[in-house]
C-alpha cells in the first residue's frame, strides 16, 4: 500500500525520500502558511498531500486526534477527536474508541505533543496503548502514520514492523517532529 515510488515520481518540489534497509526515510521542510485553518495544532502545509503521495490508492482512512482536517484526501475517511467543536465522526477519547470494528487501509494520527493535550483541556494521552490498539483497527498490510516529537511505543508482539521515519520542520522556532509509518504485518 505505501509506494515511495509514487511519491518521488509526482513530488514536485518536496524534498526526495529513500529506502534504506526496508524502512523509508528522508526529511521535510514544510515552510509556514499563517492561513492554516486556524486550529491549534492543525496540520503543517501540505502535510496530508505528501502522506496521499505516499498512500495513493489507499480506500478507506481513519484520522485519530483529527481536530479539524477537512475530509477529501481519500474517498473515505472517517474522523475521530474528543473535542466536539470539531464536529469529528466520533467524538471522545481514541483510547476508548479503538479499536474499531471497521478494518482501515491507513490511520493517520497527530497527538498533542509534549504538554500541548493542556491547550486542549485533555488528560495526557497513553500513546503506546493507542499504538496497541490502532493494529486492531488495520488491515494486514495497513499503516499507521504517527506525527509527534517522538517516536511511539511500539512492539513487534502487537504485529508491527517499522517502515519509515521522516524528520519534518516547518520553519524557525518550531518544534522538530517525526512521522513514523508503522505497517501492520
Ligand atoms: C495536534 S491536534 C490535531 C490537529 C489536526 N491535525 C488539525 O489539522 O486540525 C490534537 C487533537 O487531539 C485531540 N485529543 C486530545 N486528546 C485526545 C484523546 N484522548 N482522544 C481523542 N482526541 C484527543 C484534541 O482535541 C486535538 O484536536
Amino acid at each position: 500500500m505505501i509506494s515511495i515510488e509514487n511519491y518521488n515520481q509526482n513530488r514536485g518540489i518536496y524534498s526526495p525520500l529513500v529506502e534504506h534497509n526496508g524502512c523509508i526515510c528522508g526529511y521535510w521542510l514544510t515552510g509556514n502558511d499563517y492561513r492554516g485553518n486556524g486550529y491549534y495544532g492543525g496540520y503543517p502545509p501540505n502535510y496530508l498531500k505528501r502522506i496521499k503521495l505516499l498512500f495513493p490508492d489507499v480506500q478507506n482512512v481513519l484520522h485519530i486526534f483529527a481536530g479539524m482536517t477537512k475530509k477529501g484526501t481519500w474517498p473515505y475517511e472517517v474522523m475521530m477527536d474528543s473535542n466536539p467543536e470539531c464536529k469529528p465522526d466520533r467524538v471522545g477519547d481514541v483510547t476508548y474508541l479503538l479499536p474499531t470494528k471497521e478494518r482501515y487501509e491507513l490511520i493517520v494520527a497527530d497527538p498533542p505533543y509534549e504538554q500541548n493535550h493542556e491547550k486542549y483541556g485533555t488528560p495526557r494521552v497513553n500513546k503506546r496503548r493507542i499504538v496497541k490498539y490502532c493494529a486492531g483497527s488495520l488491515v494486514t498490510g495497513g499503516c499507521l502514520v504517527w506525527l509527534d516529537t517522538r517516536i511511539p511505543m511500539w512492539s513487534k508482539a502487537d504485529g508491527w514492523s517499522l517502515r519509515g521515519t521522516i524528520g519534518l520542520n516547518q520553519s524557525t522556532q518550531h518544534l522538530t517532529r517525526t512521522i513514523t509509518i508503522l505497517e501492520r504485518v
